[in-house]
């Protein structure tokens, strides 16, 4: 685990993959009489913030839930501003992140979206493919569910068709074949706008994450909101399921093995 000091001389932890449940759009727009449309355009500068926050901090990789498969149920307008919005980023910011050495990767189901979207997002994956920087998850039209769903609709095929037995899958296969193959389980899930669910985010990979859910809206979470929560993840003990290296009796065999 990586340190560093907040500009208030606390220390925070840095996560190696942070994940994040961007929510609240609406309720601050509500509060400042605003359409939910602008309150998602507000989101937008806060992704941009995140991105060079979770870069400047040294953070490897950055999830964030962008559409869930059960944001399919809200008016369509407001569905066809979101894909509007991602549209946008997508066109404005693309050059700047790969500027900035981001890899994108977009984890859900490409199924129901429009051609010129998925074209648009194969061509983020591809342009930033060899990027050796942070790498980005935008999780749009995803649901845990769905994605565990297609994992195992997966593997049975691969046994079906012999090219591999049922006893070879394990916890590391599973991991593989899902949308977020090859990357590291998220160290800390953090939710903005005091909801506290997971709302079928990354059911499989929080195992083990720590949970931290934040009072303020999506469009207020700034840099310093961002180094509380790193404080706050600092303080926490993460065991595994085991016990922490200053519980851990020095018995005669650790003693004797060094272990
Ligand atoms: C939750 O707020 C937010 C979303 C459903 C969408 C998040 C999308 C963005 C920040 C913009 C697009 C993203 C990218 C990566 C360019 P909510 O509408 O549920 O808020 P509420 O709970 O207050 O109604």
């Amino acid at each position: 685990m990586r340190f560093a000091k907040s500009p208030s001389g606390k220390t925070m932890a840095i996560p190696r993959h942070l994940a994040i449940i961007m929510d609240g759009n609406g309720r601050w727009a509500n509060e400042r009489k605003l359409t939910r449309t602008q309150g998602h355009r507000q989101g937008v500068v806060a992704v941009r913030e995140i991105v060079t926050n979770a870069i400047d901090l040294g953070i490897e990789y950055l999830t964030l839930f962008a559409f869930s498969s059960e944001n399919w149920s809200r008016p369509p307008s407001e569905i066809r501003d979101l894909f509007g919005l991602l549209k946008l980023f997508i066109n404005k910011d693309l050059a700047t992140l790969h500027k900035q050495n981001v890899r994108v990767r977009v984890m859900g189901s490409r199924d129901g979206l429009e051609g010129d979207i998925v074209a648009l997002l194969d061509k983020a994956e591809t342009l930033t493919r060899n990027n050796s920087g942070l790498v980005l998850m935008i999780a749009f039209n995803y649901g845990a569910r769905q994605e565990i769903t297609a994992m195992v609709q997966h593997l049975a095929h691969e046994v079906e068709t012999g090219r591999l037995k049922a006893d070879a899958i394990n916890e590391s296969l599973i991991a593989q074949y899902l949308y977020s193959g090859g990357v590291p389980d998220p160290d800390v899930i953090l939710r903005t706008s005091g909801e506290q669910r997971l709302s079928n985010f990354l059911l499989w990979q929080a195992a083990y994450s720590e949970f931290i859910f934040v009072d303020c809206y999506w469009p207020d979470f700034d840099r310093n909101q961002l180094e509380l929560a790193l404080v706050e993840f600092g303080c926490r003990n993460r065991r595994f399921g085991g016990v922490s290296v200053d519980e851990m009796e020095l018995t005669p065999n650790a003693l004797v093995s060094g272990g």
